[in-house]
């Protein structure tokens, strides 16, 4: 939601290209508005460039007069919030003197309070946004003879809610970072200072990057880089290296991100497992080893139960993640929405253990719904995609990196598979850890085989792309879906419905199969797909009694099975591969992907950017 870089050179002049590359890379936050401010060197100035609609628009308008030579700028992708997304509401605002911009990603609660105080002073306001009062609360400390850097401090202290900032001074000639909530990543290389709201863009300048903490400013000017805190003290804060690769942030000759990223699932399967899984655990079979976890024997055994807090396909995942965790421990789980749990009388008690799933690890939702877990003395453990994120801070038991690298299209895809087996993972490493034997027993050295199996059959179903294709062809003018699914496969479901919706516009609702005939049945005429997802080993005579119940009401069956379901009159099929049923939401998300992408391909829409979408969600 926004996304905001920074670039100043010790003696280069291309901070404009800069800046404007690293906001492509950030485009995923944010693409209704875009904009630039940067020191002229000519006239000691500085000049802003602010346009609505995508960033093309923007670099258009600025690179119209041929290129721009400047040291030092800053920039701004925009995901409305206080504001329409006009050219004028579009960041980087400046101050009455034109002396200092900002950029801002986040929201300013009290700004309503600052912004009348300050006109009364005499400050002129030009938006509708919350952020301008930053600039001008900066110039107001300027104007009593504060140092830039003070007056950012001081700004710094006086705002409410949550908010990344960068802010130039042309008297100066310096820039500034300030964290407070959403993330923030700075990096100094051969004199060079960079800072952006995520890795992405400065992985192709430098690997090796600090990730601001809350209340923490980073000042550079004249080659120099310091970091304090809001209290003024200063701070040493060591760079930690990145391994993903600038390439794995490029489209690699896909069509879109989303294409890319799904394709990508089999390796990224394979890492989020690889280090972390071996054949022969204390009683043969599998050992899990999970760095950075420190649930300890006490923590499991006092648990009477696992809370997952999670939005959107995260908690799908969750909800994937409750039905394993529930399977191979015996241990019960609950699975609460972020945005809602702050506001719903939550019992925390001091012995649960809260897991928080983030791709992002930045979404507001759920991190104040694990703030709250913490305030109450839970033990927190989060899953997430980022290196650094906020929800990392949050984790006082550890962190399951989900090892997925850089994801681009706003349709979670492989975070959301590597999320799932991250949920797997975690639930055999509370298994270990609690010595729990399940009903009917658990095959460890068959569920190794599996897993080790996983990447190979995600890329069969990948070798389907071609005929998933041609399903989609049948079925995407349809103005409605359901997809319906029991058990594990119930979540998957509702992603697969998600997707769809995210990305084609299409209405589709994710059910479980056997609450159709509760309600949803009414829908049932020729012109509702329904798409069955149904396992042999998994209440499958039931559901082909669901899918009986659909025929009979001249409903399309699309059925995507890991076998050749006994009924006639499916319309379509997509066969997968067998595996073990606690792994097979990975298996059964992958067509749901691939048909929900083909479906949008056809129809036209921006399937990296779907409308009104941001990739990580960063306020409430
Ligand atoms: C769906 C999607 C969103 C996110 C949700 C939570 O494709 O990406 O539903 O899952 O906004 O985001 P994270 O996982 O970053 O907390």
């Amino acid at each position: 939601m926004c996304g905001i870089m920074g670039f100043s050179g010790h003696e280069a002049q291309n901070s404009v290209e800069i800046v404007l590359g690293g906001l492509k890379s950030l485009e995923y936050r944010g693409y209704d508005s875009s904009g630039i401010a940067y020191f002229d060197l000519k006239g000691g100035k500085i000049k802003s460039v602010k346009k609505s609609g995508k960033l093309v628009n923007l670099s258009n308008e600025v690179n119209g007069n041929g290129k721009v030579k400047s040291d030092t700028a800053i920039g701004h992708i925009r995901w409305a919030t206080h504001g329409k997304p006009t050219d004028i509401n579009a960041h980087p605002h400046l101050d009455c003197s034109g002396k200092i911009a900002i950029v801002h990603n986040g929201i300013i609660e009290n700004h309503v309070s600052l912004k009348n105080a300050l006109a009364k002073k005499g400050h002129r306001f030009v938006t509708e946004t919350d952020s301008e009062v930053i600039a001008h609360l900066i110039e107001d400390f300027i104007r009593e003879k504060k140092t830039f850097y003070e007056a950012v401090r001081l700004t710094s202290l006086r705002l409410e809610g949550a908010f990344a900032i960068l802010a130039l001074s042309a008297d100066e000639k310096s820039v500034a970072a300030v964290k407070f909530g959403p993330p923030l990543v700075i990096a100094l290389k051969n004199g060079n200072f960079y800072a952006a709201s995520d890795v992405s863009p400065l992985i192709e300048h430098t690997q090796d990057v600090i990730y601001l903490k809350n209340s923490e400013i980073a000042y550079f000017q004249g080659g120099k880089l310091s970091v304090g805190t809001f209290s003024g003290r200063k701070v040493s804060r060591a760079p930690v290296r990145i391994d993903w690769d600038s390439s794995r942030a490029a489209k690699s000759g896909f069509s879109h991100f989303m294409q890319k990223e799904i394709f990508e699932q089999p390796s990224c399967l394979l890492d989020t497992f690889s280090s972390r899984v071996s054949a022969g655990g204390r009683k043969g079979g599998l050992k899990v080893s999970l760095e950075g976890i420190k649930l300890t024997g006490d923590d499991i055994s006092g648990a009477s139960r696992i809370v997952f807090v999670a939005c959107g396909s995260s908690y799908y995942a969750s909800l994937a993640s409750k039905y394993v965790l529930e399977k191979i421990c015996g241990l019960p789980s609950v699975v609460e929405y972020g945005s809602e749990f702050r506001y719903e009388n939550f019992p925390v008690l001091k012995s649960d253990i809260f897991v928080g799933v983030s791709q992002s690890g930045e979404t507001a939702d759920t991190n104040s719904a694990l703030e709250l877990a913490r305030s109450e003395k839970a033990k927190v453990v989060s899953i997430t995609n980022v290196p650094g994120s906020q929800i990392t801070a949050l984790s006082n038991r550890g962190v399951i990196y989900t090892h997925a690298g850089p994801e681009i299209g706003v349709a979670s895809t492989k975070a959301f598979t590597t999320q799932l087996l991250c949920g797997v993972l975690l639930s055999l490493y509370i298994r270990e850890k609690s010595g729990f034997i399940p009903e009917g027993g658990l095959n460890l050295e068959e569920l190794f085989k599996d897993l080790v199996d996983l990447p190979k059959k995600a890329e069969e179903i990948l070798f389907m792309d071609d005929a998933i294709k041609e399903i989609a062809k049948k079925y995407y003018k349809s103005a409605n879906f359901l997809y319906l699914g029991r058990g594990i496969l119930y979540p998957i479901a509702l992603e697969g419905a998600l997707k769809l919706k995210e990305i084609s516009y299409i209405h589709a609702e994710g059910y479980p199969a056997g609450e159709m005939k509760h309600g949803p049945i009414a829908l049932i005429d020729e012109n509702m797909p329904v798409l069955f997802l149904l396992s042999k080993n998994m209440l499958s005579s039931k559901t082909i009694s669901n899918m009986e119940e659909i025929k009979a009401r001249g409903g399309k069956i699309i059925a995507v099975a890991d076998y050749e379901p006994e009924i006639e009159g499916i319309s379509d099929l997509i066969r997968i591969p067998e595996t073990e049923g606690i792994l097979s939401p990975v298996l059964y998300t992958i067509p749901l992907q691939l048909f929900a992408y083909h479906i949008a391909a056809l129809k036209g829409t921006d399937i990296d950017q779907p409308r009104n979408l941001a990739k990580s969600v960063t306020v409430e």
